[in-house]
């Protein structure tokens, strides 16, 4: 049995493991009634170093199991990341007695090569289980997918295209994405390639993801194109644009020029989608990992360091003549909600106290009217402070002047020795709707901000020394109207 986790810091609604140091999700696959997520994981300190590929399992995406260590480093390398599948029709002939195989496709990284000055360190391997994930086998001919003299070489997300009857594998090349093809998880060739010349470049490329999503509303089905970046996110360090496009099982064909990012925030990256969701179900499922590379190794969470977002529905909308994606917990998260409390609409301006004791975590979602924001007695920056004891506050908000999302979390606690921490991070957005929401899930160090029907979202983390005790709205230099909100508990899923 999962046991309770009380430490300072430590997430109460979301999954981290127990000891050690994990960063990318890795693997993600449904098979059987359970959620599977591997992980980067360093068992041994909390710091990055040899890689292997931790498990945890879940049955509704929410309360999590951590398993014991699906593959160690071998004589090839440390296993980086990579994807699994289920392969049903046994294309691999990997499967036995009528058992599909889940079949991890990873990235090897060979330090022993690395280090001998070759660039030919990345190279794909794979792996497979027949017992749900529990035991694996490294395929005996391994690597799958030698390393062509490039340096960054990794991070394979492989998945079933059943127009061309073929698996596909999209994977970062430095600073662009190769797309290969195979019949059989085992024999790769290489399709076409994307990514030089578009999107952001202010890092290289990794841990990127393609899969097709119908347009909300429409029958019509594009495909979306995850690439993570380090550094060169939109508020520095590590983050996760995408690029809406077709892809036709050879090439993909971005729609626009425009960099888009998936979230705003300085704590979501290398997030990937679960594969095998069934058809009934049909979402597109991500998680992310919530850290960045700036300051990861060195949080303040003392024996762990490890978190990783809310799972996430993705949809597609087409608005403003563009493709945006929309992120949402996952709907299991409601059933963490309890004792929801509303606030009533009314005129804020200045500071303004909701009468509560706030208990964390918690969820706080709030209704703002928009419809007069060009008025002169309109607020230049409105939304809610979270404070402390200890004169620590978190201030999330809309900025109407500058037309931005904000989270400011310069006097959030922990001033990490490198000063990227603490600081106003923003999400450019022009709200032109009549009414403006916002929802706020914080957990014990971190928030999750979903604006505009989860258009926008930002993804936080915190290390106050205290928790939060009151909780304000707030418009400043003229008034905002809240039209009503709510504030509900969210009991630990530990
Ligand atoms: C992204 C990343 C991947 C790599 C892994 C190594 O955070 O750098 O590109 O596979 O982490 O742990």
């Amino acid at each position: 049995d999962q046991k309770k986790y009380t430490e300072q810091y430590r997430p109460q609604i979301h999954f981290s493991l127990q000891s050690g140091w994990a960063n990318d999700p890795n693997g993600m696959v449904y098979y059987d009634g359970e959620y599977h997520l591997f992980f980067q994981y360093n068992p041994d300190t909390t710091i990055w170093g040899p890689m292997h590929w931790g498990h945890a399992i879940s049955k509704d995406l929410i309360h999590w199991e951590e398993l014991p260590i699906a593959l160690y480093p071998d004589s090839l390398g440390w296993i980086f990341s990579g994807s699994a599948v289920i392969d049903w029709e046994n294309t691999s002939g990997l499967g036995k007695n009528g058992i599909p195989p889940m079949v991890a496709i990873f990235t090897y990284h060979n330090r022993e090569l690395e280090s001998a000055g070759t660039d030919k360190f990345q190279y794909q391997g794979i792996a497979y289980s027949l017992d749900k994930g529990r035991t694996w086998t490294k395929y005996k001919n391994n690597p799958v997918l030698p390393n062509p003299g490039i340096r960054d070489f990794r991070d394979p997300k492989v998945s079933w295209h059943p127009e061309s009857g073929k698996w596909i594998m999209t994977l970062a090349v430095l600073d662009h994405i190769n797309f290969y093809s195979s019949p059989n998880l085992i024999d790769w060739t290489l399709e076409s390639e994307f990514g030089v010349g578009i999107g952001a470049h202010g890092g290289v490329w990794e841990c990127p993801d393609l899969f097709p999503l119908q347009i909300e509303g429409t029958d019509e089905t594009k495909w979306v194109l995850l690439v993570s970046i380090n550094p060169g996110g939109p508020n520095g360090g590590s983050a996760t644009q995408y690029f809406i496009g077709d892809f036709d099982g050879h090439v993909f064909e971005p729609h626009g020029e425009k960099t888009k990012w998936l979230d705003y925030g300085k704590d979501n990256y290398a997030g990937v989608t679960w594969s095998d969701i069934p058809d009934e179900d049909g979402r597109r499922i991500l998680i992310g990992w919530m850290n960045n590379w700036q300051y990861a190794n060195e949080i303040p969470t003392s024996g762990w360091r490890g978190v990783f977002t809310l799972p996430r529905t993705l949809e597609l909308t087409e608005i403003y003549n563009d493709y945006l994606m929309i992120s949402s917990p996952v709907k299991e998260f409601e059933k963490l909600k309890s004792g929801s409390k509303n606030i009533s609409g009314s005129t804020i301006s200045g500071m303004q106290e909701i009468n509560m004791k706030p208990q964390f975590p918690m969820e706080i979602d709030l209704n703002f009217n928009t419809e007069n924001n060009t008025a002169m007695n309109f607020g230049e920056r409105f939304g809610i402070i979270l404070s402390n004891k200890k004169n620590e506050s978190l201030k999330i908000g809309y900025d109407n002047l500058n037309k931005l999302f904000f989270i400011d979390r310069s006097n959030c606690g922990w001033d990490s020795p490198n000063q990227e921490f603490a600081g106003i991070h923003n999400a450019p957005y022009i709200v032109s709707s009549p009414s403006l929401d916002l929802k706020l899930i914080i957990d014990e160090s971190s928030v999750e901000l979903f604006a505009v029907d989860g258009l926008v979202s930002m993804t936080e983390q915190l290390f106050t020394a205290d928790k939060f005790t009151s909780v304000c709205l707030f418009s400043q230099k003229g008034e905002v109207e809240l039209i009503g909100g709510s504030i509900s508990n969210l009991s630990s899923i530990w």
